[in-house]
């Protein structure tokens, strides 16, 4: 398994997805634990896309996230209802794009090198978002509608999970 979502050079944004969804769909399918599925699709997103930081927060109880897994460095562990670009993504239910995370009200920076940040809520089988997928970058204006559709199908893969 090592290295196995390495993606070869030279493909674009949206091929990289396309691709990426080919390996991940087989790989994820039959697996029934929770914790086991997020810490391989966090781990699979960070080689196949070396982002700065991915990972998840679950919902905890009505009010509060907790920090999920993730690859990247040590973050914030508890995220308010409402707060923050995970905590909005979370009340919202939609994907929430934020190319400059300064110009984001209430931006919960746990890292100062985070930029742009890109958060896609997760939905169970019932439609209850459960967790978001936050990734961050170190670049300013990284995510688009490309990132969007492509982590949105990651979301759809891990319904049932
Ligand atoms: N920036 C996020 C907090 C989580 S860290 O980026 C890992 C937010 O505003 O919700």
């Amino acid at each position: 398994m090592e290295q196995a979502f390495k993606l070869e050079q030279g493909l674009t944004k949206a091929e990289r997805y396309e691709r990426f969804l080919e390996l991940f769909k087989p790989f994820i399918e039959g697996e029934t634990d929770r914790l086991a599925a997020l810490a391989n699709t966090a781990a699979a997103l960070h080689e196949a896309f070396g982002f700065f930081w991915v990972g998840f927060y679950l919902v905890a109880n009505d009010e509060w996230l907790s920090l999920g897994p993730f690859q990247g460095s040590v973050a914030c562990s508890r995220i308010r209802k409402g707060r923050g670009v995970c905590g909005t993504a979370w009340q919202i239910g939609e994907t929430q794009i934020v190319p400059d995370v300064d110009a984001f009200p209430g931006h919960i920076a746990c890292s100062s090198q985070s930029r742009s940040e890109i958060v896609v809520p997760i939905r169970d089988s019932q439609g209850r978002v459960t967790a978001v997928l936050d990734i961050d970058s170190d670049k300013p204006a990284d995510f688009d509608t490309t990132d969007q559709k492509g982590l949105e199908a990651v979301a759809e893969c891990l319904k049932k999970v």
